[in-house]
């Protein structure tokens, strides 16, 4: 107590200035010869806002270190003294992380610059240049648009710069400095994952932060905010301050959900454009089946008309019927799993052979009809767990691409394609293999990238691989095209039945009102 006392009365003997204050700058305890410096009484400072006394050039210096007082800034600013007169100090601003309060700490040094400036116009010319930075830098970050905070974690205390009153739609009273006070314009269903987020940042001690958000403003307009910062931790690992910029990200989101929604919506047609150009090769596969049907049928009714019965040709007639039969039904499966939003399947346990053999029964009649040689080699089958239909459909466009690709001034004798499939550690993989002219290099570049197509327009969309791609990723899989190989070949790669606890985590996020 006694220390304190003396530290005290030091204080008013000092011929430094102090003064705790807010964050809003009100003046709490002023000490030290005020009066005599300043022609202002420690009763005129107490309750008043310091930035009252501090030249109008300056102010924002003084907000900026307090801004970074979160260890002690040195500054030179001018205060006002009572008479209007602009007198030089050398301040230095603390921030308290108990009560969120600053400290400063003023020195006279007018006598110092006076003689300074007399003596040096390159001071002057520096303190300008400083002024016009700091003027410049201000208008590059309003220019972005980008707020900027500062939030000291120990005392509880944000301060936010003029962009962030405006981004958050508050005035300075609404906004308090407090996490609560801005807290209310964040919308609902977002605050408890901002809150966990925020908890789960500081609880594994990450430096950076990022995160979205949507906030309402007054007019109940909402705007997706995003925002990034660095964290910094005190010697015992807990935070204690976090900097870092909010901005409107509403537009970007816009936008990547624009994109969303067309992508999926020219994965529905290329799906259906496929089908499209399957329909008249199924339409053979089918007739010829139905045709066998139809003949058997009527041999087995002219040997009942004509009371001709051999039972054990009439059984294998019967039998001949059911196995045609099968396959049809087998191929109307297959047309019906293509033509339908598979996104959503559950995963199943599937042998690779089978979904080979689906996708060739549909699509061999098309590469008869086109002279094109379809080739399989089931080196080694295994299970995969998968949506089937979706597997059905990267393999589809791997061959369809194969098949085009034959199509392109090869001899009639050399146009074929091979799916090949063998094990290689836990890995199925699947090659799909033609005999084309191969792939150039920039094509090759960019043939990965939605929408890119070497297609004449209405052939191609440019989006078979990169949509293999994707579905394959999401089986935990990989596509790649491999570079080395002699013949043009495309490698899927599927691990082979591993069990997925959650395969809602690996659902593409279609946006819910398309
Ligand atoms: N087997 C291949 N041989 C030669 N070029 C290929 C082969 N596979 C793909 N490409 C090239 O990659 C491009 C992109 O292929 P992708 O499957 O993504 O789209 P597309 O085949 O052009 O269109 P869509 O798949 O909608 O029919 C093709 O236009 C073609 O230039
Ligand atoms: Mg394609």
């Amino acid at each position: 107590m006694d220390l304190l006392k003396a530290y005290k009365q030091y204080l008013t003997l000092s011929s430094e200035l102090f003064c705790s204050m807010d964050l809003e700058g009100t003046v709490r305890e002023p000490m030290g010869p005020w009066l005599d410096k300043t022609g202002f009484s420690i009763a005129d400072l107490i309750g008043q806002n310091i930035f009252k006394y501090i030249h109008a050039d300056d102010i924002g210096l003084l907000r900026g270190a307090m801004l970074g007082a979160f260890t002690p800034q040195n500054i030179g600013l001018r205060l006002r003294n009572n008479t209007g007169e602009a007198v030089w100090f050398e301040v230095t601003v603390c921030s308290s992380h108990e009560n969120g309060l600053f400290v400063l700490r003023a020195l006279d040094i007018s006598g110092r610059i006076r003689k300074d400036l007399a003596n040096s116009t390159q001071t002057r010319s520096l303190l300008k240049e400083i002024s016009s930075i700091k003027q410049r830098l201000e208008l590059a970050i309003r220019a972005v648009k980008f707020g900027v905070w500062d939030w000291n974690l120990k005392s509880g205390h944000i301060i936010w710069d003029s962009y962030m009153y405006e981004l958050f739609d508050m005035t300075e009273s609404e906004f308090t400095g407090e996490y609560v006070s801005f807290e209310g314009r964040i919308v609902e269903d977002d605050r408890d994952a901002l809150q966990t987020q925020l908890n789960e940042t500081f609880e594994t001690r990450q430096s950076d932060f990022s995160s979205e958000f949507r906030i309402r403003d007054k007019a109940g307009q909402i705007k997706v905010i995003k925002a990034v910062g660095s964290c910094f931790y005190d010697s015992d690992g807990k935070i204690e301050r976090m900097v870092g910029n909010n901005w409107d990200f509403t537009s970007t989101r816009d936008t990547e959900m624009k994109l969303k929604e067309a992508h999926y919506l020219a994965l529905q047609s290329a799906q259906m454009a496929t089908l499209g150009e399957m329909a008249s090769g199924v339409a053979h596969e089918i007739n010829n089946p139905l045709a066998i049907v139809q003949g058997k049928a009527r041999q087995i009714d002219r040997a009942i008309q004509n009371e001709n019965i051999d039972v054990d040709k009439i059984r294998t007639d019967i039998q001949k019927i059911l196995s045609t039969t099968d396959r049809i039904v087998k191929i109307v499966k297959g047309l019906r799993s293509f033509s339908r939003d598979s996104t959503k399947d559950p995963f199943d346990r599937v042998w690779v052979s089978s979904i080979i053999n689906e996708v060739l029964d549909l699509s061999s009649e098309r590469f008869k009809n086109h002279g094109v040689e379809l080739r399989l080699n089931l080196i080694e089958d295994a299970r995969i767990q998968c949506r089937g239909a979706q597997i059905g459909q990267v393999l589809m466009n791997l061959l369809s691409n194969g098949h085009d690709a034959v199509m392109d001034g090869i001899e009639p004798e050399n146009k074929w394609v091979l799916i090949e499939s063998k094990k290689v550690g836990d890995q199925i993989v699947i090659s799909v293999m033609d005999s084309g002219k191969g792939i150039p290099d920039e094509v090759a570049k960019k043939m990965m990238q939605p929408f890119f197509t070497t297609k004449g327009v209405g052939k191609g969309t440019g989006l078979g691989l990169s949509i293999s791609k994707g579905i394959v990723e999401e089986h935990l899989g990989s596509l790649r095209y491999d570079a080395q190989s002699a013949q043009t070949c495309f490698v899927v790669e599927l691990p082979i039945d591993y069990a997925i606890k959650e395969p809602d985590r690996f659902r593409v996020q279609i946006p819910s009102h398309i």
